[in-house]
């Protein structure tokens, strides 16, 4: 069961030592990766300006955020929060874009303030927006496409009865909500999923915003949001971003012609640049024989890896500590007192208790969607970067899950 896809180091840094120094269990990324997703997203768009606005949300650590801020490359935030966070990491407010979701007005007039770009998601917001600033802040507008696509319905967010985004179909009113307070729209933005593998829901997503570009003289850029597929096991197809990066930037580069200037093309790949990267270090607690089944528990479950039960998302996973064991099918779940799979039906080279196993594909969504379900901790997490480990978050502990709560005298 030794394979190439199943690494035991990083950089020279081998995954049991890590386990061994900051315990189980515990995320780990490879800031290597990281980059080298960041340039062949730079190579792919080679004859576009492209500015890449990663997703922060995807995992929002302030040193994984450093290492985006190191390759020139901006960030995309959901929440304020985001936003401060992305400060912290050192970026400028102006390489931070704001998508929010149908917040309170006052977040909007925080980020505002702050100096970053608002992309404005409603037509309530753009009312908002103007009457307080008029034209005297550029501003981004959320356009939904209309178009069906992700992984999956819960991560499918550009089609007809999505929440996210204006639809297309009210074009003469946003434009009409832009002219009555002169808001000065800078960029149109579509995101129409996330796992999305066919490089045409691109294209398709282009051409909604080339049509509505027309409509707006003011532009500097599109936005075409994030969604890229990874691979989550040995031949599972990715999204072809060569394809993707030449379809989408020769459609892009002949628009630009018609609009009469050169614009700039932004992206917000979250899963693109994360996903591979991060592996999270789970210690098996029980090898569990039942008449039917051969469950392996671990020291982690839902509340620090949420994708298998909330998505049927498969993250593979191996044995770390006997490698060449031989392979036995197991359900491996976690501690959580519900229905806890994280991988089912797998065939793991033999699992003892004590062994080391690793899920793949943890950097997105992993801890950044995590909880404390069960009051139970969340993870270190260990970045390594130039052939080093750092950790770059500290594992919770007891006080840290009790500290906002005030007992009161019953
Ligand atoms: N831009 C916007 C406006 C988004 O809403 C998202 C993700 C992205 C970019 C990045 O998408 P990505 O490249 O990561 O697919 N928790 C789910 C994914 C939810 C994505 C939400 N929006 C999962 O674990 O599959």
């Amino acid at each position: 069961m030794t394979s190439p896809h199943h690494p035991i180091q990083i950089q020279e840094v081998s995954l049991q030592s890590i386990a061994q120094e900051f315990g189980t269990p515990v995320y780990v990324y490879d800031g290597e990766k990281i980059v080298n997703q960041i340039k062949s997203l730079q190579a792919a768009f080679a004859t576009v300006p492209l500015k890449i606005k990663y997703a922060t949300k995807a995992l929002s650590n302030i040193s994984i955020l450093k290492l985006v801020k190191k390759t020139g490359e901006g960030i995309d935030a959901v929440s304020i929060e985001e936003v401060r966070i992305g400060m912290l990491a050192g970026f400028e407010a102006s390489e931070i874009m704001y998508t929010p979701s149908g917040v309170n007005f006052k977040e909007v007039q925080e980020a505002v303030e702050l100096g970053v770009m608002v992309n404005l998601d409603s037509i309530s917001l753009m009312e908002d927006f103007g009457a307080l600033y008029g034209g005297t802040v550029a501003a981004c507008i959320r356009i939904n496409p209309h178009i069906m696509a992700g992984g999956n319905a819960k991560i499918s967010v550009g089609h007809s009865q999505s929440k996210f985004g204006i639809s297309i179909q009210q074009l003469p009113e946003i434009l009409d909500v832009v002219e009555k307070y002169k808001i000065k729209i800078v960029g149109l933005h579509i995101h129409t999923g996330s796992d999305i593998l066919d490089a045409e829901v691109f294209l398709k997503g282009g051409n909604v915003l080339f049509e509505a570009a027309m409509s707006f003289p003011d532009l500097k850029f599109l936005d075409f949001g994030g969604g890229f597929k990874v691979a989550y096991k040995a031949g599972d197809p990715a999204t072809d971003m060569e394809e993707v990066g030449t379809k989408v930037s020769a459609a892009f580069n002949e628009f630009c012609e018609k609009y009469g200037r050169k614009l700039e093309l932004w992206i917000e790949p979250g899963k693109f640049l994360v996903s591979e990267s991060g592996y999270l270090i789970v210690e098996a607690t029980v090898v569990k024989n039942t008449p039917q089944l051969t469950f392996v528990g671990v020291d982690s479950g839902l509340n620090h890896l949420i994708r298998p039960m909330m998505y049927d998302a498969f993250h593979d996973v191996y044995n770390l500590s006997n490698p060449a064991g031989e392979p036995k099918p197991y359900h491996v779940v976690g501690y959580i007192c519900e229905t806890d799979t994280l991988a089912k039906d797998r065939m793991l080279a033999s699992v003892s208790k004590g062994d080391l196993l690793v899920f793949k594909n943890a950097g997105a969504y992993g801890i950044s969607m995590s909880s404390n379900y069960n009051s139970r901790l969340r993870p270190a997490e260990v970045l390594i970067w130039e052939g080093k480990a750092h950790l770059i978050r500290k594992r919770e502990e007891f006080e840290d899950l009790i500290k906002n709560q005030v007992v009161i005298a019953i």
